[in-house]
């Protein structure tokens, strides 16, 4: 069995169960009201049903389940779509593993795009592609442009139930009673269940007989929300991740974003009997669950003495990783460092003092998707990437290319004369 079909394996037990439209994760939110929680249950139930054919004003104003036929109304959304992550679930480390999957593998398909593409006719477009039956011009799915499965997490899947639009209620909390006339779709529901955390739980937290390791879900954001203060103070997944709204999604790729959820403190670098010693602490004060929630990121902690010339002194590096690291084919849990909501890691930084250094940097390096980097590594270099090995290799590009300093501090030290 190939690393690549292991891996579908472990992620389709994981998820496979709760792909047949079981609730979301149980209520535990106080006063959280039963009927969002019944709305979603019926929202989230996967495989999602076909939406059937448009209505005619729909057909009339060009809708169909493409964002971009959503745009000229909606350019505000669609604009901000665009940029995120959820537009590009599709991306070519999921694509370079779909396509060493059968045509006909509907279920093994259903495990990725239960979460990266869920819609019924995503499903139908992926199956065409695979099969060699899609002709990109002539797919009425996607208006002719991109695949449908192709076009990632799309404004229908969110929205479209049975063309039924569904959204939160208006900004004023009024509902769309009265004249409809005005919605080119001629209707649309709202439910209160939109601001909610458990309408992102329904892909961003496993079910609890989910795969876990070392007695922890792999996807537990929810339940980490759950036992913070954010959850008490009523503060919800939308209001850091969509705050007014918007339909950025911003996470650990964004440094902006991670900058807003942290605070670091460098102390200053004490010199003496040969040592240099620093002292940095990062604290989790405003991300809404671990940092990072994630298996795939690792943020490192590190400590280098530079020379003169500005370049790192060979052998005075000392790092400290924060992160959920875990073996390429998910059989263990290797460490668990990650930081609990309001939790703090502190990295004691101790060496002898080189000669020549001139000064200390002290630094906070992210790598948003550290995981994906050597898993594509590795079935790149065994071969078991199969037909997806282009994709993958685009795939790894941009894993390695997503890395960011997040913080960097830089003292000098006392010259040699000066030093106790
Ligand atoms: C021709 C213009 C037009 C197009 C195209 C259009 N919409 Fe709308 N949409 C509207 C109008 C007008 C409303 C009504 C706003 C209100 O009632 O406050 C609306 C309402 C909505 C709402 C509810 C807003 C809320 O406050 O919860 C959602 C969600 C929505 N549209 C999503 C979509 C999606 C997704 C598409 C594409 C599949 C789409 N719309 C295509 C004009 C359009
Ligand atoms: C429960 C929902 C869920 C399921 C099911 C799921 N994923 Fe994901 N996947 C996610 C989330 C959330 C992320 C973002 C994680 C991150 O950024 O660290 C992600 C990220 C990824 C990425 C890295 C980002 C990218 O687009 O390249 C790949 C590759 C991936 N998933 C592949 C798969 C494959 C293959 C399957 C099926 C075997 C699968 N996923 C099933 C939720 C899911
Ligand atoms: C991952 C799910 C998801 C996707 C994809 C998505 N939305 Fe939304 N949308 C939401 C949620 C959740 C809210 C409500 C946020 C809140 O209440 O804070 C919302 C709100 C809205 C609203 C009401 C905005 C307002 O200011 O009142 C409109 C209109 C809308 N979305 C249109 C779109 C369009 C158009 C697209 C695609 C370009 C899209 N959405 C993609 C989840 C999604
Ligand atoms: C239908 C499944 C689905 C739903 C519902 C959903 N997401 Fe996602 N989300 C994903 C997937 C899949 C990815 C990873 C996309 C990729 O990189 O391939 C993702 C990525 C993200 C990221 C980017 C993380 C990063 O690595 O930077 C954030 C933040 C996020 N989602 C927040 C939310 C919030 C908040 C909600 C609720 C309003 C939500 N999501 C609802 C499937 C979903
Ligand atoms: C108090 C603000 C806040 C709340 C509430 C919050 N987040 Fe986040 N989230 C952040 C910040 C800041 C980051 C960037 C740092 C990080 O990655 O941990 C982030 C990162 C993420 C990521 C990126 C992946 C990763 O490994 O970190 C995902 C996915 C995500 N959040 C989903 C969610 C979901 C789902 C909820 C609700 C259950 C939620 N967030 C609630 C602030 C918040």
């Amino acid at each position: 069995m190939s690393r690549v079909s292991r891996w579908v394996v472990l992620v389709t037990a994981a998820l496979g169960p709760a792909a047949c439209g079981e609730a979301p994760p149980p209520v535990a939110v106080p006063g959280a009201d039963r009927e969002a929680e019944q709305f979603l249950a019926r929202h989230w139930a996967r495989p999602l049903a076909p939406q059937g054919e448009p209505p005619v004003h729909a057909k009339a104003h060009g809708i169909d389940l493409t964002p971009g036929s959503c745009a000229g109304c909606h350019a505000a959304q669609f604009d901000d779509w665009r940029t995120s992550l959820h537009a590009h679930a599709m991306g070519p480390g999921v694509l370079g593993q779909l396509v060493n999957m059968d045509a006909d593998a509907r279920d093994e398909h259903r495990s990725c795009i239960r979460c990266h593409a869920p819609l019924h006719e995503q499903e139908e477009s992926l199956v065409r592609a695979l099969s060699g039956t899609s002709d990109g011009a002539a797919d009425t799915s996607s208006g002719g442009g991109t695949p449908l499965h192709e076009q990632g997490l799309v404004c229908a899947a969110c929205h479209l139930r049975g063309y039924t639009w569904y959204g939160p209620p208006r900004r004023d909390g009024s509902l769309p009673a009265g004249d409809l006339s005005r919605s080119p779709h001629n209707a649309w529901q709202a439910s209160p269940a939109f601001s909610d955390s458990r309408f992102c739980a329904a892909c961003h937290q496993f079910e609890p007989d989910g795969y876990a390791l070392n007695g922890k879900l792999l996807e537990n954001t929810y339940a980490e929300w759950q036992a913070s203060r954010h959850a008490r103070e009523g503060r919800h997944c939308q209001s850091c991740h969509m705050p007014q709204r918007r339909h950025l999604w911003r996470g650990i790729h964004d440094p902006e974003m991670v900058r807003q959820g942290v605070d670091i403190r460098a102390g200053a670098p004490a010199v003496g009997a040969g040592q240099v010693a620093a002292i940095l602490v990062l604290r989790n004060s405003g991300t809404g669950h671990h940092f990072p929630t994630y298996v795939t990121p690792r943020v490192v902690l590190e400590g280098y003495q530079e020379g003169a010339d500005g370049r790192m002194i060979g052998g005075t590096l000392r790092q400290q990783v924060v992160a959920r690291q875990v073996a390429l084919d998910l059989s263990r849990e290797i460490a668990d460092t990650r930081i609990p909501a309001d939790g703090e890691a502190r990295f004691d930084y101790r060496a002898p003092v080189a000669p020549g250094a001139a000064a200390l940097v002290l630094r906070v390096r992210v790598e948003p998707d550290a995981f994906y980097t050597a898993f594509y590594q590795s079935i790149l270099s065994d071969g078991s990437a199969g037909r997806g090995a282009p994709h993958i290799r685009a795939a790894l590009a941009r894993s390695r290319a997503s890395a960011f300093t997040l913080y960097a501090d830089r003292q000098p030290l006392p010259p040699a004369g000066q030093r106790e």
